[in-house]
């Protein structure tokens, strides 16, 4: 098992395989967009099926697609095909929009593709339109439609946002009756990709889960994993549950065991810090596998305790969510 200097296990890489994205979530980035890698500055699939080789064989053993939206880059689906046959890493998960994705879950199914995280803050199509900027609420029901019937575990990422989806807690809520979806609702965090302003937290973790108690007085709590991000609920009678996600007030550092590579080959040790070494350099002037895995190992030597700390010493934030991969 590969341990960092904290002795927290490293077992989960998100990689970002596009900082682009087909909606305009008003959370992650203006209306405008943010500005896009020229494409020479994006790893590869073939720089990035090396990396995650690399890591399956230091011990890491979950890997989640994120981006952007990973659908809109071109020949994705031959890279996840690459992807599920790397030994070792033993769960390929995706994140997505859902926007491009329907056309794709049955091969997704075959590739063995262990769940899939769907960003789905409203079920009502206007209020979907004037969150992500886009009218795209119909594909994105296709897709769940699609990832249920083809029995691929879904979660549904919500981000709750004052004066926006409040009202839709419950409709979400409702999805976890009849269907095996585990619901999740986000604090907003302040990845909008417009600078350092930390929205005034209205909707905390403490409010959200009083607002589900209120639609289901019975609500019971779920165990989840040590390094979950979310805590997990379930109403009786319910097939699904729901998760509350403290993103933004609560820290997850001392059980946390992901990295994340972004689009560009910079990797992060830490959501907070702004990227401890670019990978991307050195797969360029010719590192070999050894080269890179010391590399790693390096960076891993030196992970911040508590990236998060006290709101008053949170570092600067300008990225997009978009850019992170969340
Ligand atoms: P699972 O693998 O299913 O547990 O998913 P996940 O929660 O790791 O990934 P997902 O891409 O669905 O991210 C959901 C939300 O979790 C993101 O929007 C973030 O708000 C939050 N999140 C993910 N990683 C971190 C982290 O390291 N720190 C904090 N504070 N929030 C995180
Ligand atoms: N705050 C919280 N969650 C966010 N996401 C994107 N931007 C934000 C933000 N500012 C979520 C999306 C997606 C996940 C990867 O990150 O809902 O599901
Ligand atoms: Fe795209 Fe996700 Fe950002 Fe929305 S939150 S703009 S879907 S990357």
């Amino acid at each position: 098992m590969l341990f960092d200097n904290h002795n927290r296990p490293i077992t989960y890489l998100r990689l970002a395989v596009t900082d682009r994205c087909n909606l305009r979530c008003f959370y992650c980035m203006p209306e405008a967009g943010i500005r896009y890698l020229p494409k020479q500055q994006l790893l590869t699939y073939e720089e990035m099926e090396r990396l995650v080789a690399v890591l399956a064989r230091m011990g890491v053993s979950k890997l989640r697609l994120t981006g952007g939206e990973p659908f809109v880059r071109a020949g994705l689906m031959g890279f996840l095909e690459r992807l599920s046959v790397i030994p070792g890493m033993d769960e390929l998960h995706m994140t997505t929009n859902g926007v491009l994705t329907a056309p794709h879950v049955a091969d997704m199914a075959r590739l063995g593709i262990k769940s899939v995280n769907l960003s789905l803050d409203t079920l009502d199509r206007a209020r979907f339109h004037q969150i992500t900027r886009r009218d795209e609420l119909p594909a994105v029901l296709t897709t769940l439609d699609e990832l249920l019937a083809h029995n691929i575990r879904v979660k549904i990422n919500a981000v709750v946002m004052d004066g926006q989806n409040t009202q839709d807690l419950f409709a979400l809520a409702e999805l976890a009756r009849n269907q095996p979806i585990d619901v999740r609702f986000i604090e907003e965090m302040p990845f909008n990709g417009e600078g350092n302003h930390y929205p005034v937290l209205t909707w905390t973790h403490q409010r959200i889960l009083a607002e589900l108690k209120s639609f289901y007085p019975d609500l019971q709590p779920r165990p989840a994993a040590p390094h979950a991000t979310a805590t997990t609920w379930q109403a009786p009678g319910h097939v699904g549950t729901m998760g509350i996600i403290a993103a933004y007030t609560r820290t997850f550092c001392g059980s946390c065991n992901r990295i994340r590579l972004t689009a560009q080959g910079t990797l992060k040790t830490c959501l907070y810090d702004n990227g401890v070494l670019d990978v991307r350099a050195l797969l360029r002037s010719g590192a070999t596998n050894d080269d890179l895995t010391a590399a790693f190992l390096k960076a891993f030597a030196h992970r911040p305790k508590n990236g998060f700390e006290a709101e008053a010493h949170r570092p600067e934030v300008t990225e997009s969510m978009s850019t992170i991969g969340g």
